[in-house]
């Protein structure tokens, strides 16, 4: 176990390069299964979860070079080698879902998916119910629809299928199966969630239509599509910024500044939510296509607190631990509603936000699935040990929340099982340091 020791009274300043997409950087892997041809990509998150990835496809046949600052070059001839297969998603609920959902209409044997204690507790039912009804032959292995999950052979069709929750791993699951089935599949969702396996059809050459109307957003794929080589350069990853801009914003005489960041708006709906609690934050596009990119300037504001609706959560269902920092950080008592999804994922989260914030000394309620945290901008406990829960946002969560101003200027915090950053964020600690002044 790493035991992370962060010391409080901090600022931060200057500019960091943040690393590539964790959701991007996965589905341009995904994408090289459904190609033939040669893709470059750079700026590739070089986190566990997206290297488990990387195995996945080399598994399945891909050929890669790596090249450092996360260059990687790919090579696949289009044909998937029948045989039996055994991946490993480690933490990763994007890999599991994601690849069960492409392998699920292949011509393969046998493909075993199995994950770590978290993700083996994750529902799978979002994605085995749909995948099921499409003809796909799933079996979880102890019959409860979690990991680990066996797909066998079997021929699948197209569907029109409404997702019960908002979730871009459950859309992209369908879509990708929908890639190999007989006929047209649509996804309906009653909330848009992130676009990126669109956006990566879009890049190799992949058609879909879709029909937006408020509450109900489609999109359809034709089966049988073949994809071709492409070259990205990967944007930066927002919900990893979100932990930067956090910083600037709750710790005195702060600027950070951070380039080239994926702006979508299903991922940034944390800087309109972070400027209702009245931060000075700066936003400017460098690019529209093939990604909407740009610069991202956070400065030390007087935050104020927020109510955070439940349908407002789908868009910022990755930031609401560092919104929880801020909300702690803030002027008057905050309410974030409607936090059932957080429940699944690398962990409980409502739980481990709550129990990382008393840790500090913060006031927070828990109802049902709301969440309600009073800010004292001054009261903290000193020299802290807490725990990561071995959540990777928990743990960076917590990293920012220990350097806030202290009456006993030299508290440390102990942030223990520190090295599960490492699914997403290599180097995060470096980086944080980098901008201390
Ligand atoms: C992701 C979608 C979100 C998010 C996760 C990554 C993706 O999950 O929380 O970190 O890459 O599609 P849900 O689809 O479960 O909301």
């Amino acid at each position: 176990m790493t035991i992370a020791e962060i010391s409080s009274n901090c600022n931060l300043y200057g500019e960091v390069a943040i690393p590539g997409d964790k959701s991007i950087s996965h589905r341009a892997l995904l994408m090289c299964l459904v190609m033939s041809g040669k893709t470059t990509l750079t700026n590739l998150n070089m986190g566990q979860d997206v290297l488990n990835t990387l195995n996945f496809i080399e598994l399945l046949g891909v050929q890669s070079k790596r090249y450092s600052k996360g260059i990687l070059e790919l090579d696949f001839d289009g044909c998937i080698k029948n045989g039996n297969y055994e991946v490993w998603c480690g933490n990763s609920g994007t890999l599991a879902r994601l690849g069960i959902g492409l392998v699920s209409g292949l011509k393969i044997d046998l493909v075993r998916f199995d994950g770590d204690e978290s993700l083996r507790k994750r529902p799978m039912d979002r994605i085995v119910d749909p995948l099921e009804l499409m003809g796909a032959s799933l079996q979880s292995e102890n019959n409860n629809k979690t990991l680990p999950v066996k797909v066998t052979s079997s021929s699948l069709k197209g569907i029109k299928y409404r997702t019960k929750t908002p979730s871009a791993q459950v859309k992209s699951a369908i879509l990708l199966a929908g890639l190999n089935a007989d006929g047209n599949t649509t996804i309906s969702e009653n909330k848009l969630t992130r676009r990126h396996t669109e956006e990566l059809f879009s890049l190799c050459g992949i058609e879909y239509d879709i029909h937006y109307k408020p509450n109900d957003y489609s999109t359809t794929i034709n089966g049988g599509q073949k994809a071709s080589g492409f070259d990205i350069e990967i944007p930066c990853d927002p919900s990893q910024a979100a932990f930067f801009i956090a910083g600037a914003l709750i710790l005195p005489n702060s600027k950070v500044t951070l380039n080239n960041v994926y702006l979508g708006q299903e991922r940034v709906g944390f800087l309109n939510l972070l400027q209702r609690m009245n931060a000075t934050i700066k936003v400017s596009v460098k690019s529209k296509y093939p990604f909407l990119v740009g610069t991202i300037q956070a400065e030390s504001s007087n935050l104020t607190a927020i109510d955070i609706l439940e349908d407002e959560v789908a868009d910022l269902v990755d930031e609401i631990p560092i919104l929880a920092v801020c909300a702690a950080s803030a002027q008057g008592t905050s309410r974030f509603n409607g936090l059932k999804e957080l429940r699944v994922k690398e962990s409980d989260r409502i739980a481990t936000v709550t129990e990382m914030l008393r840790d500090f000394g913060v006031s927070v309620e828990v109802e049902a699935d709301d969440m309600v945290i009073t800010g004292h901008p001054d009261l903290l406990k000193s020299n802290v040990t807490t725990n990561s829960y071995k959540d990777h946002r928990i743990a960076m969560a917590a990293s920012i929340m220990a350097m806030r101003e202290h009456s006993q200027r030299n508290s440390v915090t102990k942030i223990l099982n520190f090295e599960c950053v490492d699914t997403s964020y290599l180097n995060y600690l470096k980086d944080l340091n980098s901008l201390k002044v």
